[in-house]
Formats: structure tokens, C-alpha cells, sequence
């Protein structure tokens, strides 16, 4: 795992924009395509908004989500309007290619359409993934058990509301070739600091073969290293 610590959570979200575009840059020259699981919640959103001011050519980007909320599709709170305020819905990537977790189907019924969403996708070429306080990650919660073999897998009980969700399983979510964490915030000190003492969590269940990189912030990191120039 690669970490950079940096200044700030601008400073997080502009790295990060610049690793995605490279990354599509790479994938659209050797594939023609630039498969993308985009993370939830609150970081990464400064991240899409700065990738809605560059240029790139929109028309190969093919996205996925990370996880959802079960809640209606126009809900303020779900991740595909924090994704559509702030990427999808100033920057020209055709409708067919971008692929929201049906989550207000219910939790069983939208993660067993997600697999047939996902099939063909795999691997995919970045996903990029949050972190919460208590270390879950997308919405894989620490204590919570999921069948193996599943790619997606439907959430109940979730700490973090709404209690119902679908998340893209831990294979699932290892199945890149580039795997990026955002955290930023002190209140995420100790998850960070129990993932880097070695101790199992939702996060090091994540393993890909390619590339893995936490991009943090100096409140994030706490006393570790100074931010890197
Ligand atoms: C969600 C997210 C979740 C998020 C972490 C961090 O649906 O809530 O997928 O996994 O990434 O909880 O959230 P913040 O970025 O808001 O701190």
C-alpha cells in the first residue's frame, strides 16, 4: 500500500483527480475504455468536482458505484446525487455508461441485479474507496458477515445510516487495477491508525493485485509523517 500524506483535504482531492485522469488516460490508450467504482459519502466529493473542470474525453469513462443507500433515487442523501451534483451532471459521459446501484429495489433484490450490472465489468481499471470512523469501507461494516462468492452483497443494520444498503463486495472491490483510499479529517486517526498496525480490518480485506494507494490528509495521518511536498 502507497501513502502519501498531504496538506490538506484539497490537497487530497487534487491528487486524486490527477491519479483518475492518468489512470483513464492509460486505460482509454490501451483498452478504449476507463472502467471507474466510484466511492460515497462526503471526501471524495471536492475529488469529482475537480474532475468536472478537467478535460477528458468523457465518452470512454464507463461508471460504477462502490455502494448505495437504499433510499429513493432522487434522495438528497443517496451517493448517486452526490455523484450527479458534482461529476455526473456537468460533464458529457453518455447515460448508458454510468451504472447506479438500483438500491431503492431493496437490498436483495438491487445487489443480485448489481452482479448482472457487473458482469463484463471485471477488473475494473480504478476504484476508489472512503473510510469511515469505526474502519468500514463502501458500506462493509466491521462485524458484519456476507456470503462468499457474492460480487455485491445486501446490507442490513448498518451503523452508519440509512441502516439498508447494497455495497460491491470486498473481491469485488479487489478486482482493479488500481485500488485508492481518500480519508481526510482527524475523526479518522484511529481507523487509519488500527489499519496500519496490522490489525484485521474491513480495509486491509481488500486486496488487489494492482496497485494500492491511501491518499491522506496531515489530520487524518495524526502524528505521522510530515505531508509529502
Ligand atoms: C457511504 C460511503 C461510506 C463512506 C465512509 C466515509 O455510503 O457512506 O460509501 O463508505 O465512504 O463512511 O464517509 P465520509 O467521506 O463522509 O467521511
Amino acid at each position: 500500500m502507497e501513502q502519501e500524506i498531504l496538506d490538506s483535504p484539497d490537497s487530497v482531492a487534487e491528487r486524486a483527480c490527477q491519479l483518475i485522469l492518468s489512470a483513464a488516460a492509460n486505460a482509454i490508450a490501451r483498452r478504449g475504455l476507463f472502467r471507474l467504482v466510484l466511492a460515497g459519502g462526503t471526501t471524495p466529493a471536492a475529488c469529482y468536482r475537480r474532475l468536472a473542470d478537467a478535460a477528458a474525453t468523457w465518452q470512454h469513462w464507463h461508471l460504477f458505484f462502490g455502494d448505495e443507500r437504499c433510499l429513493d433515487p432522487d434522495d438528497p442523501d443517496r451517493n448517486s446525487t452526490m455523484v450527479a451534483t458534482a461529476l455526473t451532471g456537468r460533464v458529457a459521459i453518455p447515460g448508458r455508461q454510468i451504472h447506479p446501484i438500483p438500491a431503492e429495489r431493496g437490498a436483495e433484490i438491487a445487489a443480485r441485479d448489481y452482479e448482472q450490472t457487473l458482469a463484463g465489468a471485471l477488473p475494473f481499471d480504478l476504484v476508489l474507496l472512503g473510510l469511515g470512523e469505526d474502519g468500514h469501507t463502501a458500506s462493509l461494516f466491521p462485524g458484519h458477515v456476507h456470503p462468499p462468492g457474492r460480487l455485491v452483497v445486501p446490507v442490513h443494520d448498518a451503523p452508519k445510516p440509512p441502516p439498508d444498503r447494497v455495497s460491491l463486495s470486498a473481491a469485488a472491490l479487489g478486482e482493479c487495477r488500481e485500488l485508492i483510499f481518500l480519508v481526510t479529517g482527524a475523526g479518522k486517526q484511529a481507523a487509519v491508525r488500527q489499519w496500519q498496525s496490522g490489525q484485521a480490518c474491513i480495509a486491509s480485506g481488500i486486496q488487489t493485485s494492482g496497485t494500492s494507494r491511501l491518499l491522506m490528509d496531515s489530520a487524518a495521518a495524526g502524528s505521522q509523517a510530515t505531508p509529502a511536498d
